[in-house]
């Protein structure tokens, strides 16, 4: 017999994005069929040649060793250049760490800023990964209520919060929900974070899919503070905004030397460092980076403008998403709940899409912050989510069959909700 195993990460259920990922390959591998996936955040649309050159550049001229934790040189420069310029955020070579990932990235500077009993506020519709990532690294996630449309509300936030609390969680644009924030809700939340004496993590994994207003980078608005007093660590990737996710390439602005010199220390022993010749595709994909975040950019809204109106007059979707890559259907009018929408949507039509209540798990913690049970969010039992960075046509026959398949339904559903 080995050993019991009953770390933390023993009693973390694997989230529901995974869940369907495997129904689909398994799908395909026993229909034969192509199924249309719509459950990934994966795009159509590739890395410009110039970044494919860099990688393979590299690795014919043989540079492929070790480049430390912090990352290559040259890369942490050009991120120094492109968050002065793009984002309006004021920051040092010696305070950026590339990452392999800003998945990666996330679970680094959690584990930087963790300490025993410590909690992170994260929403109550959230990124599953938010959440596994903070059960491992040792924070206590507190899930917040939500506003009208899926937006935080500051007052909301402060009545969740405790004594206890250390992290707050800010993801603009959201997956899942496609929120952007405003100005003013940035400010907000971000005065509220440094009245409580907080660490703000801000995750802008989507920093280029705002199709109504102009991204704001949280940390922009504390460019003026010292730095020594600045509260704002900032996680970036290449993986959206250049259509590299297979090559696993982020980045982390920290707020300030310390906690800087303490992620170093996490990198030293999570990662030794990130992938040299990725390194090299990262510094080519900035230099090209305005027309390549712009193209993929207009190439998704299309995508958003053309095929989820049918979605919205339907009466699935409120309103299309004002940024990111994903759309929050609502199928409660089906009679099914989400987990059965999605396997049977996968079965009949051979189209993927999440189940939502995946995104609104609930654990309940014991004292060493382990789960010992979970439930899910009443409300978000209808919810399903649609990736809309997928080939357009696919897109459309994805949201076709969803049509047929909620109509096939019926408007109440029970015939189908055995
Ligand atoms: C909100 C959010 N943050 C971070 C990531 C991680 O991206 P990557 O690790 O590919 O940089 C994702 C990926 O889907 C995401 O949705």
């Amino acid at each position: 017999m080995s050993p019991e195993i009953s770390s933390a990460a023993s009693f973390i259920p694997s989230s529901c994005l995974h869940t369907i990922f495997r129904a689909a390959q398994e799908s395909e591998r026993r229909t034969g069929a192509e199924v249309v996936k719509l459950h990934v955040g994966d795009p159509y649309f590739h890395p410009a040649g110039n970044v494919a050159d860099a990688f393979v550049d590299a690795v014919r001229r043989g540079d492929t060793k070790y480049t430390g934790p912090d990352g290559l040189p040259e890369l942490r420069e050009a991120v120094v250049e492109k968050l002065r310029t793009d984002n309006c955020v004021d920051t040092v070579v010696d305070r950026v760490l590339v990452t392999p990932g800003s998945c990666e990235g996330l679970a680094a500077l959690f584990q930087t800023l963790t300490e025993p009993g410590a909690e992170i506020l994260l929403p109550e519709l959230h990124w599953p990964v938010h959440l596994q990532q903070s059960l491992l690294a040792g924070l206590r996630p507190v899930l917040y209520p939500l506003g009208p449309g899926f937006r935080p509300e500051v007052e909301r936030i402060a009545a969740a919060a405790s004594p206890r609390t250390k992290v707050l969680l800010i993801n603009s644009p959201a997956n899942p929900t496609g929120v952007v924030l405003d100005p003013g809700e940035i400010t907000a939340l971000l005065d509220l974070a440094r009245a409580r004496g907080w660490h703000v993590v801000s995750d802008e994994a989507y920093e280029h899919f705002c199709y109504e207003r102009e991204h704001l980078s949280v940390a922009s608005l504390e460019r003026d503070v010292p730095v020594e007093e600045r509260i704002v660590h900032s996680v970036f990737s290449f993986s959206k905004s250049f259509a590299m996710t297979g090559y696993r390439l982020g980045y982390v602005a920290l707020a300030n030397d310390r906690a800087a010199d303490v992620m170093r220390v996490v990198q030293e022993a999570n990662i030794i460092g990130t992938n040299t010749p990725v390194q090299h595709a990262g510094v080519a994909a900035l230099a090209s980076r305005s027309d390549a975040a712009a193209t993929n950019r207009k190439l998704v809204q299309r995508n958003r403008d053309v095929a989820l109106p049918p979605l919205v007059k339907a009466g699935l979707l409120n309103e299309l998403p004002a940024g990111g890559w994903y759309a929050m259907l609502d199928v409660a009018r089906t009679g099914l709940d989400a987990e059965t929408f999605a396997l049977r949507l996968l079965e009949r039509k051979g189209v993927a899409v999440v189940a939502g209540n995946g995104f609104a798990m609930r654990p309940q913690l014991d004292d060493q912050g382990h789960i010992r049970a979970h439930d899910y969010a009443p409300w978000a039992r209808h919810l399903v989510r649609v990736a809309f960075c997928v080939d357009p046509g696919w897109l459309e026959t994805g949201v076709r069959k969803i049509l047929e398949f909620v109509d096939e339904c019926g408007d109440d559903g029970h015939h189908s909700a055995e």
